[in-house]
């Protein structure tokens, strides 16, 4: 006969069990006795059973106890109690505690299989609706990957659009300056100047093209740059270093404070000091003339903190969230510098993210911006 139910049946009494056994197992069921809860359990969590009949007046564990620990092992086990002490209290405590049913001794073999096949009724129907949930769940999840796979690729053609926009501009350039001369439309005298401004376009472009490698190589995932236990401080030296001309000739005062002691971070040396450029030169790039540029860099719990300040032309505050975008410039960064890519803070951010760390910005039109970063400090230095 195929088998109906797997039914365990947890009961001091060895008769009680012997008596279950018999009635059930005619009709189908797969009957195991345990005669105390240790054993009860143990048995639940070898075999694989749909029903547990409990007597809850078991001397060893109370029944109750082993009420909690059967439906803690199997949320969806259905139990029936059974007991000689039928008092309304323990039946409704055993249902409040979860149990399916409650039948007193004595009791007739109808009653149990009417119990029994309720229960496994009502077990078929949980599983059922567990699955159905999980089902769903599945439903769900895969719909959301659907939609961030579509959302990713939108994301993908929009930048290919911006980049092949962007690589165009410079060699349409280019291409009507030569034109220009090779039609014979520019006197002698000003071809020179005319061929200054093609190299230019040219220097854009290969800016563009290497800032673009870079951007790409920082996004891929299958890429892996050397790393070690790195100072932060040294390459913001050597960066201040080179770009000090720079401010000077914007009669610019640029200070820089460290901290003393400062733990290493785990990152690429190069990215370090890229990160650095990419947050000076704009300040130097966006502050007029005679502006302050104050670095700082500290030590903040298990992070170190850089910051740059400048009292430049500062961004507005409709354009705050864009400004990590790749390719976004603000009209007036356009109109100070007409030079710029637009991804050095594309490539600030991915480096310092790259690294476990965060970039934000804080800036007031007109007044100033301050851009910080922190990356978490080397494990052993913490
Ligand atoms: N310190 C700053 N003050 C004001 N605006 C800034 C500052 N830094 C960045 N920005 C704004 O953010 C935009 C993007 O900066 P990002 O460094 O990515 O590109 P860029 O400086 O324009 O070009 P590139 O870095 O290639 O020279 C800038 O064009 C400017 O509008
Ligand atoms: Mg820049």
């Amino acid at each position: 006969m195929e088998r109906t139910g797997n039914i365990l049946v947890i009961d001091d009494d060895p008769e009680m069990g012997e008596a279950c056994r018999q009635a059930l197992e005619p009709h189908g069921f797969h009957v195991e006795v345990a005669t105390d809860g240790g054993e009860g359990l143990r048995k639940l969590k070898e075999g694989n059973f749909d029903l547990v009949l409990l007597d809850v007046m078991m001397p060893d564990v109370h029944g109750m106890e082993t009420l909690e620990r059967l439906r803690e092992y199997d949320p969806d086990i259905v139990c029936i109690i059974i007991t000689g002490y039928a008092t309304v209290d323990l039946a409704v405590q055993a249902i409040k505690k979860g149990a399916y049913d409650f039948i007193a001794k004595p009791f007739d073999t109808d009653t149990l299989l009417l119990a029994v096949n309720q229960g496994l009724e009502k077990r078929r129907c949980s599983l059922e609706a567990k699955r159905l949930r999980e089902l769903e769940e599945r439903a769900r999840r895969l719909a959301w990957e659907k939609e961030e796979l579509e959302r990713l690729e939108r994301v993908k053609s929009q930048f290919t659009l911006l980049v092949v926009h962007e690589l165009r501009a410079p060699v349409a350039a280019i291409q009507s300056y030569l034109k220009l001369i090779l039609e014979g439309y520019v006197p002698p005298e000003r071809q020179m100047e005319i061929i200054k401004r093609a190299e230019q376009r040219a220097r854009d472009q290969l800016e563009l093209i290497s800032d673009l490698l870079d951007l790409a190589r920082l996004r891929d995932p299958e890429v892996r740059f050397p790393t070690a236990p790195t100072d932060v401080a040294e390459p913001l030296r050597e960066v201040v270093e080179m770009m000090r001309t720079k401010a000077e000739e914007k009669h610019q005062t640029l200070t820089v404070n460290i901290a003393p002691d400062l733990p290493p971070v785990i990152a690429n040396t190069d990215h370090i000091r890229q990160l650095w450029t990419n947050l000076i030169s704009n300040a130097i790039k966006y502050t007029p003339n005679g502006g302050r540029i104050d670095v700082t860099l500290v030590r903040d719990g298990n992070q170190v903190r850089g910051a740059v300040r400048d009292t430049g032309i500062g961004i507005p505050a409709e354009h705050l969230d864009r400004i990590f975008d790749d390719f976004f410039r603000t009209d007036a960064a356009k109109k100070m510098a007409a030079h710029g890519t637009g991804l050095g803070l594309s490539i600030a951010k991915r480096i310092v993210e790259n690294y476990g760390g965060n970039i934000s910005v804080e800036s007031i039109e007109g007044q100033g911006s301050t851009f910080t970063f922190s990356l978490p400090i080397a494990e052993e230095n913490k």
